[in-house]
């Protein structure tokens, strides 16, 4: 499981460390920005929260998190990427795993500082086909991993970007406390580095 502020570097990491251990990455704002895109009732009920910078609710959360874990495609396990934002969806997520006799390995907790964070947010364009992350391109490029358009994200709007740093304190950093209450180790990775240095840290802390 990946936790750390919005711009940590998770959905870069994510999939570096699922290509490295040849399992799935599970990131649950790309299934609800995909639900946005294909105008589901999920993606309808997700829009304004997103946008906003705040979390769209547990109930929903819920849903992907049950349709996921029981898929065949996280059968060899997954990467969650931001698949745990509250203390209610933590409980719930080691319910349903346990239901299927399965449970978190590893907490990875990405650190750095926050003006850090921005810059990074701002600069980010994402491929609207496979959501890849992209620094240094600008919208209308293609992206590198499939050839598909890049975009801005509208949560990466200077507002947004101040929100959701504070929804990360108020509501998603409590989960730290909860999965170290439980003797769960959280291991601290620095995510302020070249990504391929950050990759080494992550999965150094995972063979810890
Ligand atoms: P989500 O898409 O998960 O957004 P986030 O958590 O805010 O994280 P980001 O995707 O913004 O950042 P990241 O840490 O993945 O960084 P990235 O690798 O892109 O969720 C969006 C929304 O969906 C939420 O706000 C919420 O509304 C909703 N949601 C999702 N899950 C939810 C849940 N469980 N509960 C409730 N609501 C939920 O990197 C950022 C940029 O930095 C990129 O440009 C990248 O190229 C660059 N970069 C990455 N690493 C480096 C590096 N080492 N050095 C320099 N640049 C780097």
């Amino acid at each position: 499981m990946l936790l750390g502020p919005p711009g940590a570097g998770k959905g870069t990491q994510a999939d570096k460390l699922a290509a490295t251990l040849g399992i799935p990455k599970i990131a649950t704002g790309d299934v609800l920005r995909a639900a946005l895109r294909d105008g589901t009732p999920r993606g309808r009920e997700a829009k304004a929260f997103m946008e906003r910078g705040d979390l769209v609710p547990d109930s929903v959360i819920f849903g992907i998190l049950r349709d996921v874990m029981s898929s065949p495609v996280a059968a060899k396990g997954a990467i969650l990427d931001g698949a745990v934002r509250t203390v209610p969806q933590a409980k719930e997520l080691g319910i349903m795993l346990a239901e299927l006799g399965r449970g978190v390995d590893n907490v990875l907790l990405f650190d750095i500082p926050d003006d850090k964070l921005t810059q990074r947010l701002s600069g980010r364009t994402v491929c609207e086909k496979c959501q890849t992350p992209h620094k240094g391109l600008e919208p209308g490029s293609k992206c590198e991993k499939c050839g598909g358009p890049l975009m801005r994200r509208k949560d990466d709007a200077p507002e947004a970007i101040r929100n959701r740093l504070k929804v990360y304190r108020a509501q998603t950093e409590p989960v730290i406390d909860w999965y170290e209450e439980r003797d769960f180790k959280v291991e601290k990775v620095d995510a302020d580095g070249p990504v391929d240095e950050v990759t080494r840290r992550a999965v150094k802390a995972l063979k810890q």
